[in-house]
């Protein structure tokens, strides 16, 4: 499981010079500059030159970037795959991935076409069959050669696909929302919850970040800056859970507590399963600090 924080992770439309210029001055984790959904398709071409122009460019600090590029199975996906792998993003998006045999063939494409050894593949968990094929999904990215690291939820397709009802509890996306984490962790991928549409709605929004990191996601993709701010509040440890777990730690290693199993801190039980989620919650804590000077 990877330490890189990925708690806010921003689309912006490729096709707008304007945002991926604001992007360099956003507090977001990581971002993925779109030329899918975003781009209508007579703006595919423009938006893909504007893209690796401004990889090329740079200016974009330690945020992650990320390129989502159209399916291969569209006029573009093609071109989109190869542009990409040479302006050289930290990873590659694809879209609508339906089963496990299209992670060995994208990553293979990907070396094949020379993409740096620590170039990830990151792919949409959006379609029916991709949700009920999570796991074995999940599971190529153990597969040698495999580049995949990262699933993102994309809850809008999900919705149109099964023609479920969004409702603020998400009552229809849990099912696709913990099938997908599950494998995610049981393969030791990072997992991105999905979209808030009404961007203007931050009551709404902090809700469900909330209810994503209940569920155990890594972090939420976001489609406007306004939701940032919350989004990377929500997905840190808050300072109190960082102080639990330095004195979970420090109880484990004190010398007079030295073999055993179980004890007692603030007056809870605490086991050494709790001392490998304390560490964790401290090394993430201590990336996001790392992050933000
Ligand atoms: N990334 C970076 N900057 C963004 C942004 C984004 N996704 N969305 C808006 N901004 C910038 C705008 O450029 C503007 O900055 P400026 O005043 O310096 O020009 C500022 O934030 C405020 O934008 P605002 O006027 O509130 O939004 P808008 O009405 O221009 O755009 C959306 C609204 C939804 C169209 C726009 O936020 C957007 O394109 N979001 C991403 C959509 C996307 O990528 N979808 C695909 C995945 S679901
Ligand atoms: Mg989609």
């Amino acid at each position: 499981m990877s330490l890189r924080p990925r708690r806010s992770v921003l689309y912006m439309p490729g096709s707008n010079a304007r945002v991926l210029e604001k992007a360099k001055t956003l507090a977001a984790d990581a971002i993925i500059m779109d030329l899918e959904d975003a781009v209508a398709p007579d703006a595919k071409d423009q938006a893909r030159d504007l893209v690796c122009a401004a990889l090329k460019t740079g200016g974009y600090g330690t945020r992650e970037i990320i390129i989502r590029i159209n399916a291969l199975s569209t006029p573009w996906g093609e071109r989109d795959l190869s542009a990409a792998i040479a302006a050289g993003p930290d990873a590659i998006l694809v879209p609508k991935v339906d089963e496990a045999s299209e992670i060995d063939t994208l990553s293979q494409i990907m070396t094949r076409q020379g993409a740096a050894p620590g170039m990830k593949l990151w792919v949409m968990m959006e379609t029916p069959l991709a949700i009920l094929n999570a796991g074995a999904i999940a599971a190529a990215a153990q597969h040698s050669g495999s580049r995949l690291s990262c699933f993102i939820m994309g809850t809008n397709d999900l919705i149109k696909d099964t023609r479920a009802i969004m409702t603020p509890d998400r009552l229809a996306a849990l099912h696709w929302l913990s099938t997908c984490q599950t494998a995610a962790r049981a393969y030791g991928i990072d997992i991105i919850d999905g979209v808030y549409n009404d961007f203007k709605d931050e009551d709404g929004f902090r809700a469900q970040c909330e209810q994503g990191r209940t569920l155990g996601m890594d972090g939420k993709t976001l489609i406007h800056p306004g939701q940032i701010a919350s989004c990377n509040e929500v997905f840190s440890p808050a300072a109190e859970e960082v102080d639990l777990a330095r004195k979970i730690i420090k109880a484990f290693d004190d010398p007079a507590n030295a073999g055993q199993g179980v004890l007692t801190v603030d007056g809870r039980m605490v086991e050494l399963l709790h001392a490998d989620m304390a560490r964790r919650t401290v090394a993430i804590a201590d990336a996001i600090a790392a992050l933000q000077s």
